[in-house]
């Protein structure tokens, strides 16, 4: 299996070398767990190995989403010719979808991009009734696997479980699932962040929540450690 590293060495080790190539894979966490973070480390290392990646974002603007990354010494500028950064606007539900189901397989193939981020889906799909999200999910899932591209798609988690989705369908459309949470000792105390891989088909993983930093230098995955 031919796998894409992340960019994040703790979390390739993890997965044994990456996400595997073609995968479509689920970072489910709260806000600030740094899901949006993990998604710009896998586009830069993409881009730094010469492929072209797509960044679709429902929540920031491609100012703010250049700037993000510039704070973890990520310099996308550098690559703005292997880059597209699309920003769609949750407010326009059917806007969004039209784009997703006819522009997306275009502009994927014209550029023959290997990795795309989708951050966040969670605004996604709260445009969507119940009977509709699925469908609308599964028809993203099909658009991504015909292209053959490799995705990372975050997701706000469910608020009293945290290794599931805001809506709980994302995780069954996709082949893996990183989850992201704060993990406390007691109310007192500053949280932990662990980061666990909940799923990730035809891949040998452990299950075991591993902790993680977010600094300057974005986000680094300490494998060989234990939360507590
Ligand atoms: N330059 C930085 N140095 C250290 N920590 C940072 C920096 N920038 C952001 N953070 C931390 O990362 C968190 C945001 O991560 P982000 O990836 O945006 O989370 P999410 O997308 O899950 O909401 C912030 O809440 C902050 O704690
Ligand atoms: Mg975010």
């Amino acid at each position: 299996m031919e796998f894409l590293p992340t960019g994040i060495e703790g979390l390739d080790k993890l997965l044994g070398g990456g996400i595997p190539k073609g995968h479509i894979v689920a970072v489910i966490g709260s806000y600030g767990t740094g899901k949006t973070t993990l998604g710009l480390h896998f586009i830069y290392e993409g881009l730094k190995n010469d492929e072209t990646c797509i960044i679709i974002s429902f929540d920031e603007d491609e100012r703010s989403i250049v700037e993000s990354a510039k704070s973890f010494g990520m310099d996308l500028g550098r690559y703005s010719h292997s880059l597209e950064i699309t920003r769609l606007e949750a407010a326009e539900v059917k806007e969004s979808m039209r784009k997703i189901k006819s522009d997306l397989p275009e502009v994927i193939k014209s550029l023959h991009a290997s990795r795309i981020l989708i951050d966040s889906i969670s605004v996604f799909e709260t445009l969507f009734s119940e009977t509709e999200r699925y469908r609308a999910l599964a028809t993203l899932r099909d658009i991504l696997k015909t292209a053959g591209v490799t995705a990372l798609i975050t997701s706000e988690a469910d608020k009293s479980n945290p290794t599931t989705s805001k809506y709980g369908l994302l995780e069954y459309i996709c082949d893996g699932a990183i989850c992201l949470k704060y993990i406390r000792e007691s109310q007192l105390e500053e949280p932990k962040l662990g980061l666990e891989v909940v799923k990730m088909r035809r891949v040998k993983h452990s299950r075991k929540p591993k902790p993680y930093s977010i600094t300057e230098r974005g986000i680094e995955v300490f494998e060989r450690e234990e939360i507590f």
